[in-house]
Parts: C-alpha cells; structure tokens; sequence
C-alpha cells in the first residue's frame, strides 16, 4: 500500500474550513486505491503568528520539507493587517515557497458548461475557456532587492520595491511553461511589458530562445494591460499563458470570473522537491467561520496533488464526482448561486464518490 505524508497548512479564514473537507475526500478515494494518507497539520501565517511570534515556524518548514506534498489553505486576515510586511501572514507562504524553490505555480481557469451562468461575463464569451496560468512564485517584484521603506529629510517617506529577473530563473519557468503547452493545445502565450520594462525585454527575449527547442509550440507576446483586457473579451483564444509573479496573481485573479468564482480556481506550486496544493483564493473574511466557502478550489488542487504522485485513478474518480456534483447543480455554495453549506458540498461529493 503506497502511503503518503502530506503536511496540512490549513492557516486563516476559510483556510481551516476547506482543508478538512479535502482530507475527507482524499481518505475516501485513497482507500479504494490502496493508498493511504497521513495528514500532518502545522500552522502557517496568523495563526503561527499567534501561537509563535512569526508567520513560518521552523517546525512547520521542517515538516514540509519531509513531506510527500502539502496541502495549503489560505493566510491572512484583518486581524493582523497592521503588522510590518515583514511579518504578515502573508509571508509565511512566501517563504515556504521560497524555501521550497517552487518557482512555477500552475493555475487552471476552465468554465464549466454547468457553470457558464455563474459567471457575470455573457455566455458567449465565457463558454469553452479553458486556461492554464502559469504564475512565476519565487522571483520578479515579489522577491527583488533592494526593497524598503525609509524616512526622507524632507518629512516625506520613500519606498521601494524592485522586478528584477536572471536569464536563469526565467528559463526554468519558461521550460515548464512550454513542456505544460505540449500537453495541451501547443500554444504560449508569454505576458511582459516590454514596451516598457527592462525586465520584461530580457522576459521576451529569454522565452523566445527557450521556445525555439518547442518549434511545435504557438508562441506569442503579449503586453499585460493588453491581456487583461483580452482575457475578458476573448478568453477562449488562450490556452496557455506565462507570467511574471506579480502580473500572473493579478490575471489569474481575474480568470477566477471566467470559472464562475474565486471558488473555483486550485493551484499546484512546482519546481522543487515536494509540491505544494493551494487554492488561488484568500481566507475570505467576509464569509470565513460561517461554514459557506466553497471547497471545490481546494478540492480540485487536491486533485492536482493526487495527479503529482502518480495516482491517477483516485484523481479522475474526485474530478468526475466534482462535475456531477456541478451538473446536478442542487448542492451548490452561495459563490456559484447555490445555498449548500461547506460541509454539505463535500458530503454530497463523499456520496457521488
Ligand atoms: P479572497 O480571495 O480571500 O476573497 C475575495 C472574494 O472572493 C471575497 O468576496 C470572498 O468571499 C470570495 N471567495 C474567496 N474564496 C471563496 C470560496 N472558497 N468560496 C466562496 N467565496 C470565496 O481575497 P481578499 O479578500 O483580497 O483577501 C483576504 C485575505 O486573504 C487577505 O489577508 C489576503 O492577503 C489573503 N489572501 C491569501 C491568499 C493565500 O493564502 N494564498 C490568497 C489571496 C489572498
Ligand atoms: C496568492 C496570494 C498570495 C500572493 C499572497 C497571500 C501572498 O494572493 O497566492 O495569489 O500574492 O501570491
Ligand atoms: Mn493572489
């Protein structure tokens, strides 16, 4: 029986309500494959911050790193707003995918036929998308030095954030990127703003060299404001896109409308030794603790995870139930019209199963 460690960082807001609900899935699908789960959770973000003064304890890394995969839920909250950048929940996550060199976040934007009404976008324009974002996470203007803020002698203040990339880190993006077209309709779509940006002219050059070991792929260029505007009038002309960190947590956000809901949106972070499943959404503090966030993008990100560990049977049967959960449409969260609860999404999921 193939047993797995999977490090459970369930974090803030709706982040502790979703990751049970993916556990139970996964016991119920890891069992009739003969794999089994050993869930390990940790803190991560405000509630570490709480327990231990910072947003990443070096247990938790620890943890991670000797784990098969980890499942994520989201960190952050109005709670610990006020703190310094540098100790926000929000860099717990930073870190760990730092530490963990998981420099290419994929992101998965369909639009389920079932779902092309709970999409404010018309019909006609939302209907097949099907989008694979891939979002550089561990360099860009996240990551550049120098970084600051400081006081000037004037009375006013400066502050400074930097995009800066090497050719390396670029490439090994851009590889991934290339290798997840080849298995989907074999075009790239490469976002920069090179009519501007430097940084984004070495982008454009380095994943144009890159491309020309994938002369089967389409590629193309374009500039980020454009494909923001693109991305809601024609998203079916994309297939996949690549990123800079910054601009592809901005269109990935926005590609959640084209899915029907930030609900519906999962993530595998990839590149290092151990993946890392999240769903793309934040810990909702206008729902959280009221059992009404929709488990589904944690769901699908777990169905990523099981992908990832080569256990292909488990992940199509959680994909299939989730479809037929959506095509029934009665056991539905608010987020996508319906008035199911959490917990009553995944019962009804655990029972389709
Ligand atoms: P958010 O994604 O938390 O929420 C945006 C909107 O989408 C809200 O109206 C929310 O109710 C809705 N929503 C999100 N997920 C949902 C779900 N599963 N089901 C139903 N509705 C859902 O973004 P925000 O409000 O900008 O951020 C809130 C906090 O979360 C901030 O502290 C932010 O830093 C953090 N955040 C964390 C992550 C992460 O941990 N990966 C990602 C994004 C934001
Ligand atoms: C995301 C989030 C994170 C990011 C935050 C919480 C650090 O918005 O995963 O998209 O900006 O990367
Ligand atoms: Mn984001």
């Amino acid at each position: 029986m193939a047993t797995y460690k999977i490090a459970v960082l369930s974090g803030d807001g709706i982040g502790q309500e979703v990751t049970p609900q993916a556990q139970k899935v996964l016991n119920v699908v890891g069992k009739a494959a003969g794999a089994s789960f050993e869930f390990e959770p940790a803190l991560v973000g405000g509630v570490a911050i709480d327990a231990t003064g910072g947003p990443l304890p070096e247990s938790t890394l620890r943890l991670c790193q000797q784990s098969h995969a980890i499942l994520f839920g989201s960190v952050g909250g109005p709670k610990w707003d006020n703190l310094l950048q540098e100790q926000r929940p929000e860099r717990g996550l930073l870190a760990l995918r730092k530490e963990l060199d998981l420099f290419a976040n994929l992101r998965p934007a369909r639009c389920f036929p079932m779902l092309v009404d709970a999409s404010p976008l018309k019909r006609s324009v939302v209907e097949g998308t099907d989008i694979m974002v891939i979002r550089e996470l561990t360099g860009g203007l996240y990551f550049g030095e120098p970084r600051g803020r400081e006081k000037l002698p004037d009375g006013g203040e400066r502050a400074v954030n930097t995009m800066v990339y090497t050719s390396r880190e670029i490439e090994r993006v851009a590889r991934a990127a290339f290798d997840v077209a080849m298995k989907r309709k074999k075009r790239l779509t490469s976002v920069d703003k090179a009519n501007v940006l430097i940084v984004s002219q070495l982008w454009r050059d380095v994943v144009t060299r890159v491309g020309k070991d994938y002369p089967a792929v389409e590629l193309d260029h374009v500039l980020v404001d454009n494909c923001a505007m693109a991305l809601v009038h024609k998203p079916t002309q994309f297939d996949t896109i690549v990123a800079e960190n910054t601009f592809g947590d901005i269109l990935s956000d926005e590609a959640a409308i084209l899915a029907g809901s930030m609900g519906m949106l999962p993530s595998a972070s990839l590149g290092g030794k151990v993946g890392l499943y999240e769903p793309v959404h934040g810990t909702a503090p206008d729902i959280a603790g009221k059992n009404l966030a929709n488990p589904l993008a944690l769901l699908f990100s777990s169905v990523m995870m099981l992908r990832h560990l080569g256990q292909d049977r488990p992940a199509a049967r959680v994909e299939k139930a989730a479809k037929r959960l959506l095509e029934e449409g009665k056991v539905l969260t608010r987020d996508l019209g319906g008035r199911a609860s959490t917990t009553q999404v995944t019962e009804r999921l655990v029972e389709l199963l």
